[in-house]
């Protein structure tokens, strides 16, 4: 990531399972110099480059007004179960997500977001034109299929 001086880091979702994974190996790598990790409750545990700010994910825009990163993770995620009702599963209003192996869950995952049709045509497009697939390769940023798109994935 360059110089540690100026590398900082946000950080959100580091109270689930991923995101307190990345969060250890942030603190532990040399050249991030500082990580904000935005959270909806205290993650809990001092260290002096961690800087744990709680949120409002929905007013995220005017909460972290004034603050600045140079690189941002996201490691949130959640289930239709825990999130409570259809409404507050569909919050999400984009993903940024690499390409995925054919028939595996994290298709299934982005064909739910984005509806099967969609990302039929964007996966053909991208092997067309040479776009690299997996967790090192490309990334695409998606948008949610409308209501009444038919091919998303229930
Ligand atoms: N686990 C894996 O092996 C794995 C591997 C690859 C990718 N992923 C992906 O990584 C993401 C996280 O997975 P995980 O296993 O780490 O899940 P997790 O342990 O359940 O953590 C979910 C995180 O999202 C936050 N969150 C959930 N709903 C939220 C909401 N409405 N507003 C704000 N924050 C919310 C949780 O915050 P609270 O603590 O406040 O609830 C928590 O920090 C998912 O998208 C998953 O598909 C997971």
């Amino acid at each position: 990531m360059g110089d540690a001086e100026g590398n900082v880091v946000l950080l959100a979702g580091g109270s689930g399972l991923t995101g307190g994974c990345t969060l250890e190996a942030l603190l532990d790598a040399t050249d991030v110099s500082r990580v904000l990790a935005v959270s909806r409750r205290p993650l809990g545990g001092e260290h002096p480059r961690l800087a744990n700010r709680i949120v409002q994910f929905d007013r995220l825009e005017s909460q972290l007004k004034g603050s600045s990163c140079q690189v941002a993770m996201c490691c949130l995620g959640t289930t239709l179960r825990k999130a409570g009702s259809q409404e507050r599963f569909r919050a999400v209003d984009v993903m940024l997500t690499n390409f995925h192996l054919p028939r595996s869950t994290l298709f299934m995952l982005v064909s739910a977001f984005s509806g099967l049709d969609t990302m039929r045509r964007a996966y053909a497009h991208a092997i067309e034109t040479g776009y690299r697939f997996y967790s090192y390769g490309d990334a695409c940023l998606l948008f949610p299929a409308a209501a009444d798109d038919k091919t998303r994935i229930e």
